[in-house]
């Protein structure tokens, strides 16, 4: 018997594969608790068809572990088709092998830390737009204006747009990511082919912008600047139409992501005014100085705790796609080649084994006393070799926003809404977060 018969024999997981070809896809979309039912009902390893494909969910710190440490062996990066085709062939998530990571390396110079540190004046004077505007609207959705807000900086610092949130690119960015995760039917009206209209015109966008920094004598300072510069180990650049698709990898998931993250901080310290109280103690306790800095984002260790919890509580991202390569065995069960894994970020973080009442938030389950983790059991940014790029872009844009609401304003939810979460494809509040916004006395 060979290796690979052996394995086998173990059965696949335990599970449903649904209606033929469409199998759970509609559920999966529409039922914000998929993965927690059957989580329930099979345990932490279990099969179920989406997106067309049998996949097979898997579950808690030694399931990520035995994905991260075994990518390329047993596993490969691979999305769903919807998305695959949205972000475009030559995006770093769809990339594989050596060339994912030979682009790794080179996208990766926009987010050292001194291109980070030089990000830090440009959010800090927009967001004090932003709030300046906020104060003046007093009560309003808040999570439409996080969207443009996080656009608007994405753009700026991507590409140099600073008001792109206002522009069609805004709307025709809206139109492409309603498009990423559904069924890849190019029928007239679908939305994934709205979606691809809108990716053309996005590209042709990004390819004029493109073009005219091209003709100029200095690149710009600018992400785009950095990687029209940047040269891979054997001196090439990037070509346009790879740049393409890479921009708009870098301000999709640098706008999305984001705006659930900065959403869920804003509701949860509305929820928990003890922990906005200490957080905006600790900003009031520090030795400030304006304008702010990269040096002084590193002395907020409470926040810190408060920003990690939320990306806990609340993953912007519930889980990642990979494509099984090889047939491997994972506690006792069968994980065919050819089929799709789905990791899962989020009910790992709900994880009893590794946390103290997952359910609550709570910041202080990260400090330094308690520091309540385990390997691969928080990861919000995935891990291993496909671990997020923008982390720590991420981390920042959400303190510098953290930072400056507390230190000088104050917002409260307003009654009779909506504060169930959605999906789509990002979690948000159902009524988009309604809130009285003001300038602390
Ligand atoms: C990958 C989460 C912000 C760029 C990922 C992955 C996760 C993630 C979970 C791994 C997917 C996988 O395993 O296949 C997040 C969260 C964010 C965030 C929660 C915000 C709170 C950003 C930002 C950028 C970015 C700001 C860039 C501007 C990327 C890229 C990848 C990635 C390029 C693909 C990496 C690769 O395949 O090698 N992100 N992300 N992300 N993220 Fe983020």
């Amino acid at each position: 018997m060979t290796a690979t018969q052996e394995k086998q024999t173990h059965p696949t997981p335990p599970g449903n594969l649904g209606l033929p070809l469409i199998g759970e896809t509609l559920s999966f979309l529409r039922d914000k608790d998929f993965a927690k039912k059957r989580h329930q009902k099979y345990g932490s390893v279990f099969k179920t068809n989406i997106f067309g494909r049998p996949t097979i969910m898997m579950i808690g710190s030694e399931a990520n572990r035995f994905i991260f440490t075994n990518e390329k062996k047993y596993f490969e990066s691979k999305w769903p088709a919807s998305t695959r085709t949205l972000l475009g062939p030559d995006a770093l998530s769809i990339q594989t092998g050596d060339i994912h990571k030979s682009r790794r390396k080179l996208l990766a110079q926009a987010f050292q830390p001194r291109a980070l540190a030089g990000y830090v004046p440009t959010m800090e004077s927009m967001t004090r737009r932003y709030l300046q505007k906020w104060e003046q609207q007093k009560t309003f959705a808040w999570y439409p204006e996080l969207r443009k807000y996080t656009f608007d900086i994405a753009c700026k610092l991507f590409i140099g747009d600073e008001t792109a949130s206002e522009s069609s690119m805004g709307e025709w960015f809206e139109t492409w990511c309603g498009g990423l995760f559904t069924l890849p039917l190019r029928l007239p009206g679908t939305k994934f082919n709205q979606a691809l209209n809108c990716r053309q015109k996005l590209l042709n966008q990004i390819e004029t912008i493109i073009r005219q920094r091209q003709h100029q004598a200095e690149p710009g300072e600018d992400a785009l600047g950095l990687l029209l510069q940047a040269e891979d180990e054997d001196g090439n650049h990037l070509s346009v139409e790879e740049l393409k698709d890479q921009i708009l990898t870098l301000l999709f998931a640098g706008h999305e992501t984001l705006t659930s993250s900065v959403t869920a901080f804003c509701l949860l310290l509305a929820q928990h005014r003890d922990v906005l109280e200490k957080a905006r103690l600790e900003q009031q306790q520090l030795q400030r100085t304006e304008p702010l800095s990269f040096e002084q984002l590193k002395l907020m260790p409470y926040l810190d705790q408060v920003l990690k919890e939320v990306l806990r509580f609340i993953p912007p991202v519930g889980g990642a796609f990979r494509e099984v390569i090889e047939t491997c065995e994972f506690n006792g069960y069968t994980l065919p080649k050819g089929w799709t894994v789905l990791y899962q970020i989020k009910r790992t973080h709900q994880d009893h084994s590794i946390y103290n009442e997952p359910e609550k938030f709570n910041p202080d389950r990260f400090s330094p006393e308690r520091t309540e983790e385990k390997p691969y059991g928080y990861l919000p940014f995935g891990g291993g070799m496909r671990e997020c790029l923008g982390k720590e872009f991420a981390k920042l844009e959400m303190k510098v926003l953290a930072t400056m609401l507390l230190r000088e304003f104050d917002w409260e939810l307003l009654p009779n809404q909506n504060l169930e979460m959605t999906i789509s494809p990002t979690p948000y509040p159902k009524d988009e977060l309604l809130v009285n916004f003001k300038r602390l006395n």
